[in-house]
């Protein structure tokens, strides 16, 4: 079957029917996810009030039975919803992030900060932020270990070097000269992450990243999601940057940097 829709269920329940007028009923509540083929004619017949689609949009109109269609179908949110299934503790999220928190994480970035860092960049929100700031795609380096995020992101930012691989072994690989990189914009989950694995990322980005370089990362925690002992440990310092709630779920942007040396 080719699926060109993949709606989940984010809350609430429904009786919808698949396959036209006429067609097989079901429902689906929260967790379910439904693939449509092409062209498959679908309706809802009924949901509660908080019932709520992810991976599409959601269109409702009971009275006249129109087709149930969701929105038009989203890739890269299906690519996300996708994804997540195969592997929800490496995605940790089940739609991209939005253009208000890709703002944020990139506003104190500019050209001059390049060759640039970016970790899980996924379907490439914070890349394509990093490109509106007037970063050259050339000076991009991301790294993404999600086979299809990397085959993605090599089809849309050709000139930029994407590479398959762990962030916790960058350490492992020679990217670039020591202390060359001026900042790393990271998506990476790092509240599924151990301990050890979130020393490694930053341990090995702080290797390449310059003396003033700053590392970008955000979280939908209450706090800075890399571990006070690991700051200690490694002499960083973490700094809130700001906040937005213009993103599901609302989001906080922290920039860690090297402490001053007394
Ligand atoms: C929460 S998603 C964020 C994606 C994107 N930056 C965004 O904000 O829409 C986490 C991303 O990190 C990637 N990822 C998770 N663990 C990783 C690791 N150890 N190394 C590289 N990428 C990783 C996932 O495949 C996914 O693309």
């Amino acid at each position: 079957m080719t699926a060109e829709e993949v709606p989940g269920f984010a809350s609430g329940a429904a009786s919808i029917a698949l396959g036209g007028t006429g067609g097989r009923e079901g429902s689906v509540r929260d967790g379910d996810i439904v693939m449509l083929p092409t062209d498959a004619g679908h309706y809802l017949v009924e949901a509660s009030a908080d019932f709520l689609v992810v991976g599409a949009t959601n269109y409702l109109d009971r009275s006249t039975n129109q087709s149930m269609t969701y929105g038009s179908p989203n890739s890269d949110l299906q690519h996300f919803l996708r994804s997540w299934l195969s592997d929800p503790l490496r995605v940790s999220a089940v739609a991209p992030s939005g253009e208000a928190l890709a703002r944020l994480m990139t506003r104190e970035i500019s050209p001059c900060d390049g060759p640039i860092l970016e970790l899980g960049p996924g379907t490439g929100v914070f890349t394509k932020a990093l490109l509106d700031r007037g970063v050259s795609e050339s000076e991009l380096t991301l790294i993404e270990n999600g086979p299809d995020f990397a085959r993605l992101l090599r089809h849309r930012f050709p000139q930029s070097r994407v590479l398959l691989a762990d962030a916790a072994r960058l350490g492992r690989l020679d990217l670039f000269p020591v202390a060359s990189v001026g900042a790393v914009v990271s998506g990476l989950p790092l509240l599924s992450m151990s301990p050890r694995q979130v020393l490694s990322v930053l341990r090995g980005t702080f290797g390449y990243l310059r003396p003033d370089g700053t590392f970008y990362q955000f979280t939908y925690g209450l706090r800075c999601p890399v571990p006070r002992p690991i700051l200690d440990r490694l002499r960083l310092k973490a700094t809130r940057l700001g906040q937005t709630v213009r993103n599901l779920p609302p989001a906080t942007v922290y920039r860690i940097t090297r402490r001053p040396s007394n």
